[in-house]
């Protein structure tokens, strides 16, 4: 069996710039299937432009995306995947359900709406107009628009923020079980106790990899107890350097 079929994502190499900025500079990562991945780094590191690498929005300079087999971009294998935005993507004027129903029909699911508007705690609020809703709801509306069509690979750039401690505990829950029946998770996350729950992590600085493995590793790695301490002594120990092969 090929790498490629084991692995729902192999990014080799990728190199993307905006103008002067090079936001990934030759970024290489596999994900395995039903894995879920961490991507953990400051303000601007490359995270959300490595997530749309991967979902195919963003296209590289060069190197290669491969995702769930395919060569990405490609507009097939849209359908089997799951995105949140960052910022929550939805029509302000439609209601939370009617957001929910649009893309589910856009990615050929036919049923599942009740299901998911009740795994995010809004099928009370499902008629509620979402320019109406609490900054919190608006990112579980946003969650349940991800997760309606039951994708392969689920992508989730900062999920959590904004969302209760209680119903960010449920989340997890449910990402693990997803994970455990084979969906693939990449989630970029500043919360250390999330990170704490992926199964692997990769440290991105500067729109590289700067060192990956699960948390104890890492912990082990850079000799200290916490997680955060592990990133910042691991980040410490990168030149900062752009172009620098040495
Ligand atoms: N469309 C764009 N045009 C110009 N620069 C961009 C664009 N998208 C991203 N960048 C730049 O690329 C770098 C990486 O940005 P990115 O959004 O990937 O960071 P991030 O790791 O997701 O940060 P954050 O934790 O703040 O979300 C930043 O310097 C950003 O300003
Ligand atoms: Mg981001």
């Amino acid at each position: 069996m090929s790498q490629t079929t084991q692995n729902a994502v192999e990014v080799h190499d990728v190199v993307k710039s905006f103008g002067h900025l090079r936001a990934l500079d030759g970024i290489s990562l596999s994900v395995r299937r039903g894995e879920i991945y961490g991507l953990l780094g400051p303000n601007g590191a490359g995270k959300t432009t490595l997530i749309r690498a991967i979902v195919g929005l963003a296209r590289p300079d060069s190197g290669t995306v491969t995702v769930l087999g395919r060569r990405m971009p490609e507009l097939a294998v849209l359908s089997r995947i799951g995105y949140m935005t960052q910022a929550a993507a939805l029509y302000p004027d439609l209601s939370v359900e009617e957001n929910v129903r649009f893309f589910a029909t856009i990615n050929g699911a036919r049923d599942g709406v009740d299901d998911v508007l009740r795994f995010v705690d809004l099928y009370d609020r499902r008629r509620s107009v979402v320019s109406t809703l609490s900054g919190g709801m608006r990112t579980r509306a946003s969650m349940a628009c991800a997760l309606v069509h039951q994708p392969e690979l689920l992508l989730l750039d900062e999920p959590t923020v904004g969302v209760d401690p209680q119903l960010r505990a449920q989340l997890w829950d449910r990402f693990q079980q997803m994970a455990a029946s084979g969906t693939t998770i990449i989630v970029s996350s500043h919360v250390m106790d999330e990170a704490e729950r992926t199964q692997r992590l990769g440290l991105i600085l500067f729109g590289k990899l700067l060192a990956e493995g699960s948390a104890n590793d890492l912990r082990r790695r850079a000799g200290v107890d916490r997680l955060e301490d592990a990133f910042l002594k691991l980040s410490a120990q990168t030149p900062h350097a752009v172009g620098d092969d040495a």
